[in-house]
């Protein structure tokens, strides 16, 4: 689990031309789901291409904690087979979720509507994010929960005995709110509604109907409305998951700002919920291009091509937010080697991630010799140009894997290199970052012995 054991710092030293084939690990958010769905279905699921990241595992343990059989049969092979809607039965143990709020948000979720108490906790930094977000809604299906103050972990959770359904507008942009209420509703007699104002992610109701369930989602002016009719049979399925588009934003902002690079990024998941960096790096002036677009296992997939690329700084827009709402540390480092300011709005739930990433990234560009303004809710980059960069820090990554990829790609381009004090927490959702960096060329190094003086001033 990230945090467990001793630090191992990383150092990232200027690079010259990322060059090959980078073929990424599978979707963390379309993993999670496969398999607590595939825990709710009747019959077998067949799962290929699973992310076998920390955050993944850690749902796959609470699924057999809860029940269903979960085996692994191969490299991102699994097979589930599941205990049906409301066939889950009480854990024996916590459930702990390390580093993954939305492997624990979403099991909260699925677990609400069933008559049991299920206690959940998680690693240093689950246990300062905020929970109230889900158990407000769990509270109106009829749970209730006991934990430490403002809803932190470790908390139990008390399942509805009668659960009843409910509709609910999402206070905040958030697709694990969302993807929560739609799980409580699954064993919930009627029709759950959840009401968007903005588009977040939408696997769970794609893979909700993959799965047999009625879903009906209605776009208005008063938002996007998202109706489940409640006990349905779930039946199993064959999911291959497509390769994870956050995943990717590094190596390819990586080969952007290497001068040199020239990458292909074969099969990246590109369903317009989550692809919102790319259109933000081709208005940056990226020599970005798609090939190939398709659809595997339900969502939109394509080939990228990446090249090194002169960037200027723009506006992102804030209705873009939550379509990239992970890639705002890496945009931030792209922003870095921009011409001008690069302003990103709207961005207030950067704060509340694995970290608050407005301010992990802002004290590690400083460090980095960039500028940065931030408020609560926005921060600009004041870009230095392609080789304006100083690097020469070391950073911390505060058990957040988004803040040391991107740290760790900055070091890639920046004139001095960048230490990273920890890469552990990387292994929760890219667990072959390094390796695969390394192989397309990137001068990434593992400190083993940090006492034998690789730091900064
Ligand atoms: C996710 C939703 C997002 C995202 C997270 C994965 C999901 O979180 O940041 O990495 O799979 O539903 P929020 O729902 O908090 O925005």
């Amino acid at each position: 689990m990230a945090g467990s054991g001793p630090s191992i710092p990383l150092i990232a030293r200027k690079s010259s031309g990322l060059r090959g084939e980078a073929p990424i690990p599978g979707d963390k958010s379309v993993s999670h789901r496969a398999l607590i769905f595939g825990a709710m279905a009747i019959g077998k699921t067949r799962i290929t291409g699973l992310l076998e990241g920390e955050d993944v595992l850690d749902t796959a343990k609470a699924m057999r904690a809860l029940g269903a059989t979960v085996v692994r049969k191969g490299l991102g092979e699994w097979e589930v087979d599941g205990v049906g809607t409301g066939g889950f039965c009480e854990p024996e143990d916590v459930l702990d979720h390390g580093n993954s709020g939305t492997g624990v948000r979403l099991v909260m979720g699925a677990v609400a509507t069933h008559g049991f108490n299920t206690t959940f906790t998680g690693d240093a930094s689950l246990r300062k994010r905020p929970m109230n977000r889900i158990l407000q809604p769990m509270a109106l299906f009829g749970a209730s929960s006991v934990g430490r103050s403002e809803g932190r972990l470790p908390l139990t959770l008390i399942g509805a005995k009668e659960p009843v359904p409910v509709e609910y507008r999402l206070p905040v942009p958030s697709a694990q709110v969302k993807s929560a209420v739609l799980l409580a509703g699954l064993n919930t007699p009627g029709e759950t509604c959840v009401i968007e104002d903005e588009a977040t992610r939408d696997h769970t109701e794609r893979m909700l109907r993959g799965f047999g369930a009625v879903v009906e989602v209605d776009e208005r002016a008063q938002g996007r409305f998202i109706r489940l009719q409640g006990q349905p049979e779930l039946k199993g399925q064959e999911i291959q998951v497509g390769r994870d588009p956050s995943s990717a934003a590094f190596p390819v902002v990586a080969a952007l700002l290497v001068e040199g690079s020239h990458l292909q990024v074969p099969g990246i998941g590109l369903n317009p919920t989550r692809a919102g960096l790319y259109e933000t790096l081709q208005e940056m002036g990226a020599d970005l291009t798609l090939q190939n677009e398709r659809e595997e296992g339900g969502e939109p997939v394509a080939d990228l091509i990446v090249r090194f690329s002169a960037l200027k700084g723009v506006e992102v827009p804030p209705e873009r937010a939550a379509s990239m709402i992970d890639e705002y540390p890496i945009l931030s480092v792209a922003a870095a080697f921009a011409q001008g300011p690069t302003v990103m709005r709207g961005v207030k739930e950067l704060r509340v991630k694995e970290t608050d990433r407005i301010a992990a990234m802002a004290t590690g560009l400083r460090a980095c010799g960039v500028e940065v303004e931030e408020t609560e809710d926005s921060m600009t980059v004041f870009g230095r140009g392609a080789d304006g960069v100083r690097g020469g820090a070391l950073v911390s990554s505060e058990l957040d894997h988004r803040i040391a990829m991107s740290f760790a790609v900055l070091g890639l381009a920046a004139q001095e290199p960048v230490t990273i004090d920890d890469a552990g927490p990387i292994a929760t959702s890219f667990p072959n970052f390094l390796p695969l960096m390394q192989g397309l060329g990137a001068d990434l190094v593992l400190d083993e012995d940090p006492g034998l003086g690789a730091g900064h001033e």
